[in-house]
């Protein structure tokens, strides 16, 4: 029996990166994954890598930043499948800007997405879930949403507020006995394109990537597989005890 077997997941920004590699993973684990991203392209390549696998899934266009987006998203999903078991609120942006010269239009832009998009994504998540029975929320968060780091501070506010927001729908969803578990996942220097991104804007080059490298204990940079495991985890039945809590992936950096 697969660990997510029948399961209806849907992953944002699935595109790329880490949720690509978590909707593959789920998939892999019996899941009929809905790819959400911005990006076209890069859902459909994750479609097709899912199918050419053997498994089920099919790509919406989503911007997570807007409410009638994850209103016609969820609603397709319940025309289709009837049911959401597992969300993983995915989608994020990485600023790397000191705080002085970050606008306020950018650090507004950047909580429509980091923020607001998983807000938007438990409030109507939640609402199709309870329809279904209950289900898994895992909000992907990031090492900078537990200690600060001095190249992205308004990156850390962001992903703070998952941190928090994570647990306190975590509690009103045990309150309410609806059986929807909600936890979030921390992962520390991950090699994704957006990964790639920050270093290029810290200056590239072989001495940034060393020093992201050097950062943890384990002594190399985590792979979207390392990411995508923990989301199996956490979705699976195997987590049913779970909830509230928040999952560090990243080779020992924060215990240090
Ligand atoms: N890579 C890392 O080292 C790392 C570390 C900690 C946390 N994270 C978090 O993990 C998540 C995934 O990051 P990644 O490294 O895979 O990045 P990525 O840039 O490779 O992928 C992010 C995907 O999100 C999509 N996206 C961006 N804005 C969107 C929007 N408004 N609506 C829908 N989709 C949108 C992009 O098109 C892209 O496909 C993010 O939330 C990020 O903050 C990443």
């Amino acid at each position: 029996m697969a660990r997510v077997e029948d399961k209806v997941a849907l992953v944002t920004g699935a595109g790329s990166g880490l949720g690509r590699s978590s909707a593959v993973r789920l998939a892999e684990e019996g899941a009929r994954v809905v790819v959400t991203d911005l990006n076209a392209e890069g859902g459909a390549e994750t479609v097709a890598q899912i199918t050419a696998a053997g498994g089920e899934a099919f790509f919406l266009q989503h911007n997570v930043a807007e409410e009638e987006e994850w209103l016609s998203v969820l609603a397709e999903v319940e025309k289709r499948y009837g049911q959401l078991d597992i969300l993983v609120n995915n989608a994020g942006v990485f600023l790397v800007k000191p705080i002085a010269t970050t606008s306020l239009e950018e650090f507004r832009w950047q909580n429509s997405i980091n923020v607001e998009g998983v807000f938007l994504g438990i409030k109507y998540g939640i609402e199709l879930m309870e329809k279904s029975g209950g289900g898994s929320i895992v909000n992907i968060s990031s090492i900078a949403g537990l200690v600060g780091t001095a190249v992205s501070p308004a990156y850390c506010g962001s992903k703070g507020a998952v941190r928090l927001l994570t647990k306190g729908c975590a509690m009103e969803c045990a309150q309410k006995r609806n059986k929807i578990r909600i936890n979030s996942i921390h992962p520390g220097g991950m090699l994704t394109p957006m990964l790639e991104e920050g270093m290029k804007a810290l200056g590239g080059g072989d001495k940034v990537r060393k020093g992201f490298e050097n950062m943890a204990p384990i002594g190399h940079l985590g792979e979207a597989l390392d990411i995508a495991n923990g989301v199996v985890y956490l979705a699976s039945e195997e987590a049913k005890y779970i909830t509230g809590a928040e999952l560090v992936i990243d080779g020992g950096i924060t215990a240090a």
